[in-house]
């Protein structure tokens, strides 16, 4: 595996692969890498010849008072993982090479509507940083699918409008989360709980599961969601949201029957984010 910090080299060397009518395929992450992150990898090599994982952690989808400077930095693990995972190339930059001019004066990229509400709502301008981000990298590598992960299911739909509205020719790739053997979605942020929080963490999965339950069972949405809330600060998460979307984040309806039930949750310094996929029953009274 290659490491390229320079955009130039970036440009050149895909050049090279893309004139020999290679694929490329795109897996954008902010390091730390744990199995979540390597089953992007491995989906990519599904569908590309040449797979480039970049790594930058981008400090415009931060925002004050977040953990910038606390995030993971695992530099080297990570390039060991990703050469045995089979990634050809990794880009990472500085953030002075994409971001020369700082951020004051950076040109940024808005998603409305889908950015908004849940993750959208806790953490302002965060989805602007992460749509500017992707841009930038989908402009430098121009790769023809990108994978991503679908823990952050609310970033996905952001880069799925992105690209639809803004007629980028690349595939978005959506791959399942991959979770610990007690439910809890791996994440970069797990290594912020101590042991008695990471014992109490895969709760948010596990009531996720029962409010799927309940909700296929054509419980009333708004009781089992006050239900799922009640459970939640109960074993000692402070409930951020707790929502039932459609598909699309669009709110349900009656005609609704492919859900999502989306969780944001703090636990100690961690804020965690999980989801699960509802198949409503025919339209009660109760939706
Ligand atoms: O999901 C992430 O790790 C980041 O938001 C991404 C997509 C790499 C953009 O910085």
């Amino acid at each position: 595996m290659r490491t390229l910090r320079d955009i130039n080299d970036l440009r050149s060397t895909l050049r090279a692969h893309r004139m020999r009518g290679q694929r490329i395929g795109l897996v954008p992450t902010m390091g730390n890498l744990h199995k979540g992150h390597l089953a992007l990898v491995a989906r990519a090599r599904q569908h590309a010849d040449i797979v480039v994982a970049s790594l930058f952690v981008n400090p415009m989808q931060f925002g004050p008072g977040e953990d910038l400077d606390a995030y993971p930095r695992t530099f080297e693990t990570d390039q060991t993982q990703l050469t045995d995972a089979g990634c050809d190339i990794l880009f990472a930059p500085t953030v002075s090479a994409l971001y020369p001019n700082g951020l004051d004066t950076q040109t940024r990229v808005h998603v409305p509507k889908v950015g908004e509400g849940l993750c959208g709502a806790a953490r302002p301008g965060h989805f602007d940083g992460v749509s500017t981000v992707v841009s930038m990298l989908f402009h430098l590598v121009q790769p023809d699918i990108a994978c991503f992960g679908e823990k952050d299911y609310q970033q996905l739909a952001v880069i799925r409008k992105l690209v639809s509205d803004l007629h980028m020719p690349i595939e978005i790739i959506g791959v399942p989360i991959v979770r610990a053997d007690d439910g809890l979605a791996l994440s970069s942020r797990n290594g912020y709980l101590s042991q008695q929080e990471r014992t109490t963490a895969p709760m948010l999965y596990r009531t996720l599961c029962e409010l799927r339950d309940a909700l296929e069972r054509g419980e009333s949405t708004a009781e089992v969601l006050q239900r799922g809330a009640s459970l939640l600060t109960g074993a000692g998460f402070t409930p951020d949201y707790l929502e039932l979307r459609d598909e699309t984040l669009a709110p349900v309806t009656p005609a609704t029957r492919n859900a999502v039930l989306l969780a944001a949750a703090t636990l100690g310094p961690a804020r965690l984010i999980d989801n699960l996929s509802v198949q409503l029953p025919n339209a009660t009274s109760s939706h």
